[in-house]
């Protein structure tokens, strides 16, 4: 049984990014240190988290001790009020997340009506709505644009960093015929894309791919779907240990890819326990 890695798999830029200001905060910052819902929708690393003394909350309670912003952001009249309280807030929203953020701002303050694509409960979406002061509109796919009011003047368009490509094009395809002026931003992030394409090219090459990641991580979710619709013997897992030897009767060429959350060690185990099975 041959297996293939994904050429593009696991943690991103803005992944890597809010995990060593974790760690650095774990040494530096007043205890207890907070996040906000999970830093990233990695349970395995959030566990990891714990072990430093960084614990994820529903709600900020406490007037003493650090707030860490998660990586899909939140937002800023929330994070003023932690700062208003005495905290002290490290910031790791990703980068791209804060360019979405920014886009929806200016759309608004410039006169468009804005959509967002992208999940409306997702934390992401939420903080982009922030930004784009409660007026925006979520459209999760091309058929919700029926439901939406017709007098439109201008339209503007931001995207949830890690949207599937696919629905983004269908959702603007479909925009450009009402015959109104658009501009679109199109906020998907490079590590989402890349992951996107790469995981499509394992799903045609191989006879099954394993999803690695968290189960709530939008973009392995995503991930899952996009190999799922060319090769339906997807699976999505979180761990090695929900592996099935019964999956592999009869595979001769494995895929395996991750979401931009998914731990290095996690993606290894996996690796590792496919390759032993080969033996
Ligand atoms: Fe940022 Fe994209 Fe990763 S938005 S957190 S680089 S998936």
């Amino acid at each position: 049984m041959e297996v293939v890695v994904a050429e593009h798999a696991g943690y991103c830029y803005g992944v890597e990014r809010a995990l060593k200001l974790a760690k650095e905060t774990s040494v530096s910052c007043p205890k207890p240190i907070v996040t906000l819902g999970p830093i990233i929708h990695n349970p395995q690393v959030v566990d990891w988290l714990k072990s430093l003394g960084i614990h994820p909350v529903d709600e900020i309670t406490k007037e003493k001790g650090t707030v860490i912003i998660r990586s899909h952001g939140i937002d800023p009249a929330e994070a003023r009020q932690f700062k208003d309280k005495g905290l002290t807030v490290v910031d790791a929203t990703c980068p791209f997340v804060k360019k979405a953020q920014s886009c929806a701002k200016q759309l608004v303050e410039n006169g468009y009506d804005v959509i967002i694509v992208g999940e409306r409960n997702h934390p992401e979406v939420i903080g982009i709505m922030a930004y784009a002061k409660q007026v925006a509109k979520v459209v999760e796919k091309a058929a919700d644009l029926d439901k939406l009011p017709k007098k439109w003047k201008r339209l503007g368009v931001v995207v949830q960093t890690t949207q599937s490509e696919a629905n983004y094009r269908q959702i603007v395809d479909k925009l450009s015929t009402k015959g109104v002026e658009i501009k679109v931003f199109n906020t998907i992030c490079d590590a989402t894309s890349k992951r996107q394409r790469a995981a499509k090219d394992i799903a045609q090459a191989t006879d099954l791919v394993l999803v690695v990641g968290g189960k709530n991580s939008a973009n392995t979710t995503r991930l899952a779907k996009i190999c799922a619709e060319i090769n339906p013997n997807t699976y999505h897992i979180e761990t090695a240990s929900e592996i099935e030897k019964s999956w592999f009767t009869d595979i001769g060429k494995v895929g395996i890819t991750a979401g931009a959350s998914t731990s290095d060690w996690v993606l290894k185990d996996v690796i590792d326990l496919v390759k032993e099975m080969k033996a």
